[in-house]
Protein backbone atom coordinates (compact mmCIF):
# COMPACT_ATOMS: atom_id res chain seq x y z
CA UNK A 1 0.00 0.00 0.00
CA UNK A 2 1.69 3.54 -0.82
CA UNK A 3 2.26 5.49 2.01
CA UNK A 4 -0.12 8.45 2.92
CA UNK A 5 1.42 12.15 2.09
CA UNK A 6 2.06 14.60 5.01
CA UNK A 7 -0.11 17.46 5.19
CA UNK A 8 3.05 19.22 3.28
CA UNK A 9 2.88 17.29 0.28
CA UNK A 10 -0.93 17.35 0.09
CA UNK A 11 -0.70 21.32 0.26
CA UNK A 12 2.29 21.22 -2.33
CA UNK A 13 0.44 19.05 -4.66
CA UNK A 14 -2.50 21.69 -4.43
CA UNK A 15 -0.35 24.66 -5.05
CA UNK A 16 1.04 23.21 -8.27
CA UNK A 17 -2.04 22.51 -9.86
CA UNK A 18 -1.79 24.55 -13.06
CA UNK A 19 -4.70 26.74 -12.58
CA UNK A 20 -3.69 27.20 -9.13
CA UNK A 21 -0.76 28.71 -10.14
CA UNK A 22 -2.10 30.91 -12.62
CA UNK A 23 -4.97 32.18 -10.07
CA UNK A 24 -1.92 32.80 -7.78
CA UNK A 25 0.13 34.64 -10.51
CA UNK A 26 -3.15 37.06 -10.46
CA UNK A 27 -4.21 35.42 -14.17
CA UNK A 28 -8.14 35.20 -13.30
CA UNK A 29 -8.78 35.09 -17.26
CA UNK A 30 -11.88 33.08 -17.31
CA UNK A 31 -12.02 29.61 -19.88
CA UNK A 32 -13.85 28.31 -23.13
CA UNK A 33 -16.88 28.35 -21.05
CA UNK A 34 -16.66 31.98 -20.87
CA UNK A 35 -14.46 32.96 -23.83
CA UNK A 36 -15.77 31.33 -26.72
CA UNK A 37 -18.13 32.72 -28.96
CA UNK A 38 -21.55 31.23 -28.81
CA UNK A 39 -21.95 31.40 -32.67
CA UNK A 40 -18.74 29.84 -33.92
CA UNK A 41 -19.47 26.21 -34.44
CA UNK A 42 -16.25 24.92 -32.11
CA UNK A 43 -18.66 26.64 -29.66
CA UNK A 44 -19.69 24.40 -26.18
CA UNK A 45 -22.51 26.94 -25.80
CA UNK A 46 -24.66 25.05 -28.50
CA UNK A 47 -28.20 25.70 -27.33
CA UNK A 48 -27.10 29.71 -26.33
CA UNK A 49 -29.64 31.87 -27.41
CA UNK A 50 -32.43 29.35 -27.36
CA UNK A 51 -35.26 30.11 -24.98
CA UNK A 52 -37.73 28.04 -23.86
CA UNK A 53 -41.16 29.65 -22.30
CA UNK A 54 -43.18 28.01 -19.53
CA UNK A 55 -46.62 26.45 -20.20
CA UNK A 56 -49.59 26.31 -17.88
CA UNK A 57 -48.04 23.01 -16.56
CA UNK A 58 -44.55 24.97 -16.28
CA UNK A 59 -41.98 23.03 -17.91
CA UNK A 60 -42.63 19.38 -18.59
CA UNK A 61 -39.59 17.05 -20.00
CA UNK A 62 -42.35 16.56 -23.09
CA UNK A 63 -42.71 20.25 -23.85
CA UNK A 64 -38.93 21.12 -23.63
CA UNK A 65 -37.84 18.21 -25.83
CA UNK A 66 -40.57 18.78 -28.25
CA UNK A 67 -39.68 22.12 -28.45
CA UNK A 68 -35.82 21.61 -28.48
CA UNK A 69 -35.97 18.16 -30.56
CA UNK A 70 -32.36 17.21 -29.77
CA UNK A 71 -32.37 13.87 -28.65
CA UNK A 72 -29.05 12.77 -31.05
CA UNK A 73 -28.51 9.26 -32.48
CA UNK A 74 -25.03 8.43 -30.43
CA UNK A 75 -24.27 10.26 -27.38
CA UNK A 76 -21.34 12.61 -27.08
CA UNK A 77 -19.65 10.83 -24.03
CA UNK A 78 -19.65 14.34 -21.92
CA UNK A 79 -20.38 14.30 -18.65
CA UNK A 80 -22.24 17.36 -19.68
CA UNK A 81 -26.13 17.90 -20.29
CA UNK A 82 -27.59 17.54 -23.80
CA UNK A 83 -26.23 20.31 -25.98
CA UNK A 84 -23.02 20.77 -24.28
CA UNK A 85 -19.89 20.88 -24.98
CA UNK A 86 -16.07 20.63 -23.61
CA UNK A 87 -12.72 22.15 -23.34
CA UNK A 88 -10.86 21.57 -26.67
CA UNK A 89 -8.84 18.21 -26.08
CA UNK A 90 -11.20 17.02 -23.35
CA UNK A 91 -11.36 13.52 -23.37
CA UNK A 92 -14.54 12.06 -24.96
CA UNK A 93 -15.59 8.97 -22.70
CA UNK A 94 -17.27 5.87 -23.94
CA UNK A 95 -19.99 4.74 -22.03
CA UNK A 96 -21.25 0.97 -23.16
CA UNK A 97 -24.71 2.40 -24.02
CA UNK A 98 -24.25 5.22 -25.93
CA UNK A 99 -26.45 4.65 -28.69
CA UNK A 100 -29.97 6.24 -28.56
CA UNK A 101 -31.82 3.23 -29.28
CA UNK A 102 -29.82 1.10 -27.31
CA UNK A 103 -31.63 3.33 -24.54
CA UNK A 104 -34.43 4.96 -25.27
CA UNK A 105 -38.25 3.95 -24.68
CA UNK A 106 -41.41 5.05 -26.85
CA UNK A 107 -43.18 7.27 -23.75
CA UNK A 108 -39.79 7.96 -22.07
CA UNK A 109 -40.54 11.24 -21.44
CA UNK A 110 -44.05 11.16 -20.46
CA UNK A 111 -43.25 8.02 -17.86
CA UNK A 112 -40.94 10.30 -16.47
CA UNK A 113 -42.97 12.69 -16.09
CA UNK A 114 -45.55 11.02 -14.21
CA UNK A 115 -42.97 9.55 -12.15
CA UNK A 116 -41.83 12.51 -10.53
CA UNK A 117 -45.72 13.81 -10.48
CA UNK A 118 -47.03 11.01 -8.71
CA UNK A 119 -44.20 10.39 -6.22
CA UNK A 120 -46.00 9.69 -2.89
CA UNK A 121 -45.49 9.26 0.52
CA UNK A 122 -46.03 5.90 2.49
CA UNK A 123 -45.81 8.22 5.58
CA UNK A 124 -48.56 9.91 5.19
CA UNK A 125 -50.75 9.65 1.87
CA UNK A 126 -51.86 6.24 3.05
CA UNK A 127 -55.03 6.49 4.74
CA UNK A 128 -53.51 4.87 7.63
CA UNK A 129 -56.38 5.81 10.20
CA UNK A 130 -58.82 3.50 7.88
CA UNK A 131 -56.95 0.17 8.56
CA UNK A 132 -59.09 -2.16 10.12
CA UNK A 133 -58.47 -5.64 12.34
CA UNK A 134 -58.56 -8.33 10.13
CA UNK A 135 -59.58 -11.98 11.49
CA UNK A 136 -56.14 -13.88 12.29
CA UNK A 137 -56.23 -16.19 9.51
CA UNK A 138 -56.65 -13.23 7.15
CA UNK A 139 -54.03 -10.97 8.83
CA UNK A 140 -51.26 -13.56 9.07
CA UNK A 141 -52.11 -14.29 4.99
CA UNK A 142 -51.63 -10.87 4.36
CA UNK A 143 -48.39 -10.44 6.31
CA UNK A 144 -46.54 -13.34 4.58
CA UNK A 145 -47.23 -12.22 1.00
CA UNK A 146 -46.08 -8.74 2.48
CA UNK A 147 -43.05 -10.56 3.42
CA UNK A 148 -43.01 -11.68 0.11
CA UNK A 149 -43.23 -8.59 -1.96
CA UNK A 150 -40.76 -6.62 0.43
CA UNK A 151 -37.62 -7.76 -0.38
CA UNK A 152 -38.85 -8.22 -3.93
CA UNK A 153 -38.53 -4.62 -4.40
CA UNK A 154 -34.22 -5.41 -4.10
CA UNK A 155 -34.44 -6.87 -7.19
CA UNK A 156 -34.53 -3.57 -9.08
CA UNK A 157 -32.73 -1.12 -6.88
CA UNK A 158 -30.33 -3.72 -6.98
CA UNK A 159 -29.55 -4.19 -10.52
CA UNK A 160 -30.87 -1.12 -12.41
CA UNK A 161 -27.63 1.60 -11.17
CA UNK A 162 -25.37 -1.06 -12.95
CA UNK A 163 -27.07 -0.19 -16.01
CA UNK A 164 -27.67 3.98 -15.01
CA UNK A 165 -23.92 4.63 -14.72
CA UNK A 166 -23.20 3.08 -18.59
CA UNK A 167 -25.45 5.25 -19.74
CA UNK A 168 -23.94 8.28 -21.80
CA UNK A 169 -25.00 11.71 -20.12
CA UNK A 170 -26.50 12.61 -23.34
CA UNK A 171 -29.24 10.91 -22.72
CA UNK A 172 -30.47 11.80 -18.69
CA UNK A 173 -34.31 11.31 -19.26
CA UNK A 174 -33.37 7.08 -19.10
CA UNK A 175 -30.67 7.35 -15.93
CA UNK A 176 -33.55 9.92 -14.92
CA UNK A 177 -36.30 7.49 -15.35
CA UNK A 178 -34.47 4.68 -13.31
CA UNK A 179 -33.69 6.57 -11.06
CA UNK A 180 -37.53 7.35 -10.02
CA UNK A 181 -38.01 3.80 -10.49
CA UNK A 182 -35.08 2.81 -7.54
CA UNK A 183 -37.17 5.54 -5.11
CA UNK A 184 -40.51 3.90 -6.34
CA UNK A 185 -39.14 0.71 -5.63
CA UNK A 186 -37.80 2.15 -1.89
CA UNK A 187 -41.14 3.57 -1.10
CA UNK A 188 -42.72 0.28 -1.89
CA UNK A 189 -40.70 -1.61 0.55
CA UNK A 190 -41.05 1.05 3.16
CA UNK A 191 -44.86 0.77 2.75
CA UNK A 192 -45.15 -3.16 2.98
CA UNK A 193 -42.92 -2.95 5.87
CA UNK A 194 -44.81 -0.52 7.20
CA UNK A 195 -47.92 -2.10 6.82
CA UNK A 196 -47.00 -5.85 8.11
CA UNK A 197 -46.12 -3.53 11.38
CA UNK A 198 -49.49 -1.40 11.44
CA UNK A 199 -51.60 -4.31 12.09
CA UNK A 200 -50.50 -6.36 14.75
CA UNK A 201 -48.73 -8.95 12.58
CA UNK A 202 -44.95 -8.28 11.31
CA UNK A 203 -42.95 -10.22 8.49
CA UNK A 204 -43.40 -13.85 8.39
CA UNK A 205 -41.56 -16.68 6.84
CA UNK A 206 -38.67 -15.57 4.64
CA UNK A 207 -40.05 -16.43 0.80
CA UNK A 208 -36.97 -18.92 0.07
CA UNK A 209 -37.36 -17.13 -3.45
CA UNK A 210 -33.66 -17.97 -4.58
CA UNK A 211 -34.65 -16.47 -8.21
CA UNK A 212 -34.93 -13.19 -6.30
CA UNK A 213 -31.92 -13.58 -4.45
CA UNK A 214 -29.41 -14.76 -7.38
CA UNK A 215 -31.24 -12.05 -9.76
CA UNK A 216 -28.32 -9.61 -10.28
CA UNK A 217 -26.49 -7.74 -13.53
CA UNK A 218 -23.87 -10.45 -12.78
CA UNK A 219 -26.24 -13.16 -13.82
CA UNK A 220 -27.50 -11.44 -16.38
CA UNK A 221 -24.12 -11.03 -17.53
CA UNK A 222 -23.17 -14.50 -17.29
CA UNK A 223 -26.68 -15.97 -18.66
CA UNK A 224 -25.31 -13.96 -21.73
CA UNK A 225 -21.97 -15.24 -21.89
CA UNK A 226 -21.17 -15.56 -25.49
CA UNK A 227 -18.99 -18.88 -25.06
CA UNK A 228 -21.43 -20.31 -23.87
CA UNK A 229 -24.47 -19.55 -26.14
CA UNK A 230 -22.44 -18.88 -29.74
CA UNK A 231 -24.92 -19.15 -31.54
CA UNK A 232 -27.08 -16.15 -30.04
CA UNK A 233 -24.01 -13.93 -29.01
CA UNK A 234 -21.51 -13.59 -30.99
CA UNK A 235 -17.77 -12.34 -29.32
CA UNK A 236 -18.47 -9.05 -31.47
CA UNK A 237 -21.76 -8.23 -30.23
CA UNK A 238 -22.37 -5.05 -27.81
CA UNK A 239 -21.98 -7.11 -24.32
CA UNK A 240 -23.66 -3.81 -22.60
CA UNK A 241 -26.55 -3.71 -25.08
CA UNK A 242 -27.72 -7.19 -24.57
CA UNK A 243 -27.13 -7.56 -20.62
CA UNK A 244 -29.48 -3.86 -20.44
CA UNK A 245 -32.33 -5.69 -22.68
CA UNK A 246 -32.00 -8.79 -20.72
CA UNK A 247 -32.42 -6.93 -17.65
CA UNK A 248 -35.58 -5.00 -19.24
CA UNK A 249 -37.07 -8.37 -20.18
CA UNK A 250 -36.52 -10.34 -16.88
CA UNK A 251 -36.46 -7.75 -14.77
CA UNK A 252 -38.95 -5.13 -15.81
CA UNK A 253 -41.05 -6.86 -18.50
CA UNK A 254 -41.24 -10.56 -16.95
CA UNK A 255 -40.96 -10.19 -12.99
CA UNK A 256 -42.44 -6.78 -12.09
CA UNK A 257 -45.48 -7.49 -14.95
CA UNK A 258 -46.26 -10.53 -12.67
CA UNK A 259 -45.94 -7.94 -9.39
CA UNK A 260 -48.13 -5.73 -10.85
CA UNK A 261 -50.48 -8.80 -11.69
CA UNK A 262 -50.50 -9.74 -7.88
CA UNK A 263 -50.77 -5.64 -6.83
CA UNK A 264 -54.48 -5.40 -9.07
CA UNK A 265 -55.06 -8.33 -7.52
CA UNK A 266 -54.16 -6.99 -3.97
CA UNK A 267 -56.09 -4.21 -4.52
CA UNK A 268 -59.11 -6.18 -5.62
CA UNK A 269 -59.25 -8.30 -2.71
CA UNK A 270 -58.09 -5.64 -0.14
CA UNK A 271 -60.51 -5.43 2.83
CA UNK A 272 -60.32 -1.82 4.13
CA UNK A 273 -59.45 1.67 2.73
CA UNK A 274 -55.85 1.30 3.91
CA UNK A 275 -55.30 -1.76 2.22
CA UNK A 276 -56.60 -0.79 -0.83
CA UNK A 277 -55.36 2.40 -1.47
CA UNK A 278 -51.75 1.05 -0.51
CA UNK A 279 -52.17 -1.47 -3.50
CA UNK A 280 -54.17 1.03 -6.06
CA UNK A 281 -50.77 2.98 -5.34
CA UNK A 282 -47.94 0.73 -5.67
CA UNK A 283 -49.92 -0.70 -8.89
CA UNK A 284 -49.71 2.46 -10.42
CA UNK A 285 -45.68 3.66 -10.05
CA UNK A 286 -45.66 -0.56 -11.07
CA UNK A 287 -47.08 -0.15 -14.36
CA UNK A 288 -44.97 2.30 -15.33
CA UNK A 289 -41.67 0.56 -14.58
CA UNK A 290 -43.12 -2.69 -16.43
CA UNK A 291 -44.41 0.25 -19.58
CA UNK A 292 -40.75 1.67 -19.25
CA UNK A 293 -39.10 -2.01 -20.04
CA UNK A 294 -41.61 -2.96 -22.53
CA UNK A 295 -41.78 0.27 -24.87
CA UNK A 296 -37.58 0.48 -24.43
CA UNK A 297 -37.53 -3.31 -25.95
CA UNK A 298 -39.83 -2.26 -28.69
CA UNK A 299 -37.78 1.11 -29.27
CA UNK A 300 -34.89 -0.67 -29.98
CA UNK A 301 -36.11 -3.56 -31.97
CA UNK A 302 -37.94 -1.01 -34.04
CA UNK A 303 -34.80 1.11 -34.48
CA UNK A 304 -31.51 -0.78 -33.98
CA UNK A 305 -29.89 -1.80 -37.45
CA UNK A 306 -31.12 -4.78 -39.18
CA UNK A 307 -27.99 -7.02 -38.40
CA UNK A 308 -28.01 -6.50 -34.42
CA UNK A 309 -31.88 -6.61 -34.65
CA UNK A 310 -31.72 -10.07 -36.07
CA UNK A 311 -29.57 -11.39 -33.37
CA UNK A 312 -31.01 -9.50 -30.54
CA UNK A 313 -34.38 -11.04 -31.54
CA UNK A 314 -32.79 -14.52 -31.15
CA UNK A 315 -31.18 -13.61 -28.28
CA UNK A 316 -34.39 -12.67 -26.45
CA UNK A 317 -36.30 -15.44 -27.32
CA UNK A 318 -33.43 -17.40 -25.80
CA UNK A 319 -33.48 -15.14 -23.01
CA UNK A 320 -37.28 -15.55 -22.93
CA UNK A 321 -37.06 -19.59 -23.30
CA UNK A 322 -34.73 -19.93 -20.53
CA UNK A 323 -36.72 -17.54 -18.17
CA UNK A 324 -39.88 -19.63 -19.04
CA UNK A 325 -38.62 -22.91 -18.78
CA UNK A 326 -36.72 -22.37 -15.25
CA UNK A 327 -39.83 -20.43 -13.50
CA UNK A 328 -38.37 -17.32 -12.98
CA UNK A 329 -40.55 -14.83 -12.82
CA UNK A 330 -43.46 -17.57 -12.73
CA UNK A 331 -41.41 -18.89 -9.82
CA UNK A 332 -43.10 -16.69 -8.06
CA UNK A 333 -46.54 -18.39 -9.23
CA UNK A 334 -45.35 -21.29 -7.01
CA UNK A 335 -43.55 -20.57 -4.43
CA UNK A 336 -45.37 -21.88 -1.34
CA UNK A 337 -44.82 -18.84 1.12
CA UNK A 338 -46.41 -16.75 -1.45
CA UNK A 339 -48.89 -18.58 -3.25
CA UNK A 340 -50.71 -20.27 -0.30
CA UNK A 341 -51.02 -16.85 1.55
CA UNK A 342 -52.03 -15.47 -1.68
CA UNK A 343 -54.66 -18.26 -1.66
CA UNK A 344 -55.69 -17.95 1.44
CA UNK A 345 -56.70 -13.84 1.16
CA UNK A 346 -58.56 -15.07 -2.53
CA UNK A 347 -60.72 -17.69 -0.10
CA UNK A 348 -61.47 -15.18 2.47
CA UNK A 349 -61.23 -17.71 4.73
CA UNK A 350 -59.59 -21.00 5.84
CA UNK A 351 -63.12 -22.54 4.94
CA UNK A 352 -62.82 -21.28 1.79
CA UNK A 353 -59.25 -22.45 0.51
CA UNK A 354 -60.86 -24.57 -2.52
CA UNK A 355 -62.16 -21.14 -3.91
CA UNK A 356 -59.17 -19.30 -3.39
CA UNK A 357 -57.04 -21.79 -5.12
CA UNK A 358 -59.70 -21.58 -7.73
CA UNK A 359 -58.73 -17.98 -8.21
CA UNK A 360 -55.44 -18.62 -8.11
CA UNK A 361 -55.63 -20.74 -11.38
CA UNK A 362 -58.03 -18.28 -12.88
CA UNK A 363 -54.88 -15.88 -11.87
CA UNK A 364 -52.24 -17.72 -13.27
CA UNK A 365 -53.68 -18.28 -16.77
CA UNK A 366 -54.35 -14.39 -16.64
CA UNK A 367 -50.78 -13.75 -15.96
CA UNK A 368 -50.00 -16.08 -18.67
CA UNK A 369 -52.03 -14.27 -20.81
CA UNK A 370 -51.12 -10.77 -20.12
CA UNK A 371 -46.98 -11.76 -20.35
CA UNK A 372 -47.86 -13.12 -24.19
CA UNK A 373 -49.42 -9.91 -24.83
CA UNK A 374 -46.85 -7.53 -23.48
CA UNK A 375 -44.38 -9.69 -25.35
CA UNK A 376 -46.97 -8.85 -29.38
CA UNK A 377 -46.75 -5.06 -27.89
CA UNK A 378 -42.98 -5.05 -27.74
CA UNK A 379 -42.57 -6.96 -31.01
CA UNK A 380 -41.54 -10.40 -30.31
CA UNK A 381 -44.50 -12.46 -29.89
CA UNK A 382 -44.52 -15.62 -28.07
CA UNK A 383 -47.37 -16.99 -28.21
CA UNK A 384 -45.90 -20.20 -30.51
CA UNK A 385 -42.92 -20.41 -27.97
CA UNK A 386 -44.14 -20.41 -24.69
CA UNK A 387 -42.58 -22.40 -22.19
CA UNK A 388 -44.74 -21.53 -19.42
CA UNK A 389 -47.92 -23.77 -19.39
CA UNK A 390 -50.94 -21.72 -19.98
CA UNK A 391 -53.08 -23.26 -17.36
CA UNK A 392 -51.94 -23.92 -13.65
CA UNK A 393 -49.86 -26.86 -13.25
CA UNK A 394 -51.88 -27.46 -10.16
FE1 LIG B 1 -42.11 -2.07 -6.66
FE1 LIG C 1 -41.11 -1.96 -9.92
Amino acid sequence: MASIPTRREAAERYANLPQVRRWRDGNYEPGAWFNSDPESPESPWGNWGREFKPTRRGITTVDLNRAFDDVPDQGAGLVVDRGGGADAGATRWEYPLNQRYEVWAYNLESLLEEAISRQWSATSDLPWDKLEPLPDDQERAMCQFLSFLHPVEFTPTDILPHYMMRVDPSFPEVRQFMATQCADESRHMEAFGKRMFANGGGPGIEPTAEALLSMSADTLSSALKPEDHPDVIGPTNPRATWEFLGMSYSVQMMGEAVVLDFFRFGEFLGRNPCDKEMFRRVLQDEARHVSFGTMRIKYYLDHAPAEERERALEMLHYFASVDEATASGFGLLINPNVIEPFALMAAGSTGELDKGWDMVREFWAGCVEEYLARCDRAGFPRRDKCLIPREAPF
